[in-house]
């Protein structure tokens, strides 16, 4: 199945100032140079506030996360569980079709979702109110069959309780996730056979349902405020960039432990070539008439830095496939994240395009 942007496409992207806060966060969590680690959360996110991947939000992503548009493209498309068209306005629903699923009647679901929503996955209901999928096992094969819609699993479905789930949400209501049947949970239907004594039934519905019910983001488009912002790897806790002044750690160790460590990280082969003497490469003021090189094609270039390359005076291939190891350095140590030119390869990258040019 080919994954391709839609041709149809909004102007811009933008995360809520709470999502905002809630990716930068996600950012943190890698060390530095790695920010990249953190495209799938920043991509899910945005799919949970517009119900799907715009290419303005891929592109918004890459530029937050300083990577080349085509590698976030790249994620996008990978992974099914990103939707590269639009979705319906009040719930995506996603039908198992999987062996447990089909065998319990999974053909029955997908026929109400071709007769209530539109015929084809992936196409909107006429009044845009909707849409479909069938997808693979999503783990809830003893509650089989069932169907994610939303956040959430609707669980031991019926063609008829599935077609009741629909018209309520169109109606604007949010049926209560969790077997449909009368299950608590995946226990027996007619009751505990064995662990009577455990925990289960101390809430109304069990875990999963109860705290879709209390948070209530079943279908909501989610803005980030639904929950508050725990980050404990965040020094402060909330999110925001912690403080720089970093010499505190350092003087809170004790000098000898501290500079063991050091001497044990030093054979790391991706750190960065701190080491190595800086020597300034020879730069250019401007482009040479026919134009800058296009740095992006470069993996491990994006936007930003081919402006960063650009102040520092290199608009060519062939300016970066010469570079020495002092000269590297001396481009690191003017980088936000260090080590990258080394792991990527900059120079051999440059070489090849340069030739290709
Ligand atoms: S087969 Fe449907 S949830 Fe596993």
């Amino acid at each position: 199945m080919l994954r391709r942007l839609h041709p149809e496409q909004p102007d811009s992207f933008a995360f809520t100032p709470d999502n905002q806060k809630w990716a930068a966060a996600q950012m943190k969590k890698f060390p530095e140079g790695r920010q990249a680690s953190a495209i799938i959360p920043l991509l899910w996110r945005a799919q949970e506030q517009e119900g799907w991947l715009s290419r303005p939000a891929i592109e918004h992503i890459a530029e937050m996360l300083d990577m080349a548009y085509i590698r976030a493209l790249e994620v996008a498309s990978f992974y099914f569980m990103f939707q590269l068209q639009p979705v319906g306005s009040v719930a995506h629903i996603q039908v198992c079709g999987t062996l447990s699923c089909m065998i319990c009647g999974a053909e029955d679901l997908i026929g109400v979702c071709q007769e209530k929503i539109a015929d084809q996955p992936h196409a909107l209901s006429a009044d845009g109110k909707f849409s479909w999928e069938e997808v693979e096992c999503l783990g809830s094969c003893a509650n089989a069959p069932m169907a994610q819609i939303g956040k959430d699993y609707y669980e031991d479905l019926t063609a008829e309780r599935l077609g009741e789930i629909i018209d309520e949400l169109a109606a604007g209501k949010v049926p209560v996730p969790g077997p449909q049947n009368g299950r608590y949970a995946s226990e027996p239907l007619k009751g505990l056979t064995s662990l009577r004594s455990s925990d289960s039934g101390k809430t109304q519905y069990n875990a999963s349902a109860q705290a879709a019910v209390d948070i209530g983001d079943t279908v909501k488009r989610i803005d980030g405020s639904e929950v508050p912002l725990l980050t404990p790897w965040v020094k402060d806790g909330t999110g925001q960039a912690a403080p720089k002044k970093t010499p505190k750690k350092a003087a809170a160790a004790p000098k000898a432990k501290a500079a063991k460590p050091k001497a044990a990280a030093k054979p790391k082969t991706d750190a960065a070539p701190a080491a190595t003497a800086e020597k300034k490469p020879r730069t250019m003021s401007a482009p040479r008439k026919a134009g800058a090189d296009d740095l992006k094609l470069i993996s491990g270039v994006g936007p930003k830095l081919e402006a960063l390359l650009n102040e520092l005076g290199f608009w060519h291939f062939d300016q970066i496939a010469k570079w020495t190891d002092a000269e590297v350095a001396w481009v690191d140590n003017r980088l936000k994240f260090k080590g990258r030119i080394t792991r990527d390869n900059w120079m051999q990258q440059a070489k090849d395009l340069a030739g290709k040019s």
